[in-house]
């Protein structure tokens, strides 16, 4: 794990209220799902830094970027930060998608597109093209989903109809259980907002389809010490234990393990 401080390069507008900060590298080797602990060197208005999905990397890890909605102080903070400012890093943190399944259909909604731009990337690298579930409110909510131009099988979807399928994502991923598209057995990954996700599960589980969620936790440290990120879990891996830190165990875990 490496603590340091990373140029800003740019903040690119995604449109629909989100940007891509673009960090000079170098940055290390990450995996899909895998998280940074980010602040800003100067005039951090908060205490603690805050967790982000790895969004991009160059492939000899020059530079780096974070997909990030401005929600509260930390996140303004950020986006606020100019060409040339210090942005620290702690990072990588956090377990992967398991590499396991590498035909998982991926369903994105809102920032939880930003774990799977480096999926879309290494599954092209290999000749293979992801399929993409994205949805937003409108169009304009859609944010970053011209960086997936070329490399994901995508279909999108808009609460308005404004863009793609017209409901919500849920919707569209059971439609196309329906006609075949997705069929029994096939794995899931997603990340989204919460009741999105707990929507995805419910429907994988009465659908006969395993699911792995990226789970965007509050988290205060990161790395395990401090207990903050805890969620209530079941299964082997947990060897009895009832609770797992998300900032270590996490944040993917499969929906099975996870209890409500
Ligand atoms: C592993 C992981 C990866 C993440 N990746 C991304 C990413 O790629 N892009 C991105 O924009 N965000 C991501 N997040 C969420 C991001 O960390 C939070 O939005 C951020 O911490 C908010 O900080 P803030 O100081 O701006 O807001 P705060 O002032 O802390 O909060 C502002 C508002 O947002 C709510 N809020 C803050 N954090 C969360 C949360 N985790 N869940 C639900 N509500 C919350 C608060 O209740 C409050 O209403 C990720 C979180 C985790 C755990
Ligand atoms: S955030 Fe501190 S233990 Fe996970």
């Amino acid at each position: 794990m490496l603590s340091r401080v990373h140029t800003l390069r740019r903040c690119r507008d995604l449109g629909g209220g989100s940007f891509a900060i673009e960090v000079d590298g170098p940055m290390p080797p990450t995996l899909p799902g895998q998280f940074y602990m980010l602040r800003t060197e100067q005039r951090w208005p908060v205490q603690l830094p805050r967790p982000f999905s790895l969004y991009d990397r160059a492939p000899d890890g020059a530079w780096g970027s974070f997909l990030v909605k401005p929600v509260g102080e930390g996140t303004r903070a950020l986006c606020a930060a100019r060409p040339g400012e210090g942005i620290v890093l702690n990072g990588p943190l956090g377990q992967p998608f398991a590499a396991e399944f590498a035909d998982a259909i991926c369903v994105a909604g809102g920032v939880g597109l930003a774990p799977f731009l480096l999926l879309a990337r290494n599954a092209k690298a290999s000749g293979r093209e992801l399929r993409l579930l994205f949805g937003g409110r409108t169009k304009a909510m859609l944010s970053g989903i011209e960086d997936f131009a070329g490399l994901v099988r995508l279909a999108a979807s808009t609460d308005d109809g404004s863009y793609g399928f017209h409901g919500k994502v849920t919707e569209l991923l059971d439609s196309m259980i329906a006609d075949g598209r997705v069929r029994a057995g096939e794995v899931v990954f997603c990340c989204g907002p919460d009741p999105m996700m707990h929507a995805v599960a419910t429907l994988c589980e009465q659908r006969g389809l395993r699911c792995f969620l990226s789970l965007e936790t509050y988290m205060a440290c990161g790395y395990g010490v401090c207990n903050g990120c805890t969620v209530k879990v079941q299964g082997e891996r947990f060897k009895g234990w009832p609770f797992s830190r998300t900032c270590m165990e996490g944040p993917v875990y499969e929906a099975c393990e996870l209890v409500h």
